[in-house]
């Protein structure tokens, strides 16, 4: 749907922010720090950097504005969706969605305005197209067409047939529809808490004629059947729940998966570079996302493999074109970059 002339113009100053953020401003934070720490060593510790690089000249540029560009693109995506208004009735399928009216969201989910969206992706029925708008700001525009996604299920997924696959957290679907593009033969299955999410996903499915089954449900009970997937994904999920939570999501997988099926987690990881680390923590606390420090410092693997999975491991992801890397060593890169890494584990024949 069109955007109005402001709404264009508001959303193209916020990703020219963004972008100046990421692309302009973090350099020089890097400059400032490494004037300060010539010879920086790995740190295990992130957190330990924060009184020097709070000191630095440049951080309340980066910090600021990464709060503040996160709260203007809030501001600027819901005006153009409530300007637009509702939508003309989508296509009856091929997609369908599968609502559980009794539900009960967590409260560790209902508390917190994730990424600092006004009521969540939950609370209210354009929430969906609200985060929909706002996820292209959020990758810097870079992501219009989901070629992020695209990636991932190129690069990071076995070459092989699968008969079902199940995308835990899938939100508007953007996760669970390059499964089906690259996987036609397979039944795909996006579960997500969220109602907006899940309508919006299967209209969205629907009108790229992709026959992907949407189901509201928790990712640590599906309600799908044992053992009737070869593959479980999530993408940008595991940060956004409590760390005490993960086992239960890594359970519901390990029991969805079929013997020999295969688990592709993709989020964050460390890096060892303290700047972008201590980066990483304190985007938690800007972005309002509680989790994904705790998350970042606990052990999947160790959990994963907790839940009958073997070969559990994390490998870095190059969002720019390599996708999946073979260890956990991005690429050199000047500006701020989200550390990308795939989870990987598998269910035992
Ligand atoms: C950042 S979004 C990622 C969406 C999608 N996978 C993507 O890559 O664009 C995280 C999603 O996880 C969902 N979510 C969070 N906790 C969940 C849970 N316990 N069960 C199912 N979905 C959950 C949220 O509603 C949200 O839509």
């Amino acid at each position: 749907m069109a955007l109005a002339i402001e709404d264009r113009a508001a959303l193209d100053f916020v990703l020219s922010l963004r972008r100046h953020w990421a692309g302009t401003v973090y350099p020089r934070l890097r400059a400032d720090f490494d004037a300060a720490v010539p010879s920086p060593v790995p740190v295990n510790d992130p957190e330990s950097l924060a009184p020097l690089v709070h000191g630095l000249a440049t951080y309340p540029w980066f910090s600021w504005l990464e709060r503040g560009s996160q709260k203007m693109l809030w501001r600027a995506v819901s005006d153009a969706v409530v300007r637009q208004g509702a939508l003309p009735p989508g296509p009856d399928g091929p997609a369908t969605v599968e609502v559980d009216p009794d539900l009960v969201l967590p409260d560790w989910y209902t508390d917190w305005d994730i990424h600092v969206q006004p009521g969540g992706v939950w609370s209210h029925d354009l929430a969906g197209r609200v985060y929909e708008l706002g996820a292209r700001l959020v990758m810097l525009g870079e992501n219009d067409d989901y070629a992020f996604h695209r990636l991932f299920v190129e690069t990071a997924l076995p070459k092989r047939s699968y008969r079902r696959m199940v995308d835990l957290g899938c939100g508007f679907g953007k996760s669970a529809w390059p499964l089906k593009q690259a996987h036609p033969e397979a039944e795909v299955i996006g579960v997500d808490l969220a109602l907006p999410c899940v309508e919006l996903a299967a209209r969205r499915a629907s009108e790229r004629k992709l026959a992907v089954r949407f189901r509201q449900a928790d990712a640590t009970a599906t309600g799908l059947e044992e053992g009737s997937a070869d593959l479980v994904t999530s993408t940008m999920f595991v940060h956004e729940v409590p760390v005490d939570v993960l086992p239960a999501i890594f359970t519901e997988a390990s029991r969805l998966l079929a013997p020999g099926g295969v688990l592709r987690f993709l989020d964050f990881q460390r890096t060892g570079d303290g700047l972008r680390d201590l980066a990483m923590v304190e985007h938690g606390a800007r972005n309002n996302e509680p989790f994904l420090p705790p998350m970042i410092a606990a052990d999947l693997p160790a959990m994963a493999a907790a839940a009958g999975l073997v070969n559990a491991r994390w490998v870095a992801f190059d969002e720019r074109g390599g996708g999946r890397l073979s260890d956990l060593s991005w690429p050199t890169r000047a500006e701020w970059h989200f550390p990308w890494a795939v989870l990987e584990a598998e269910k035992p024949q």
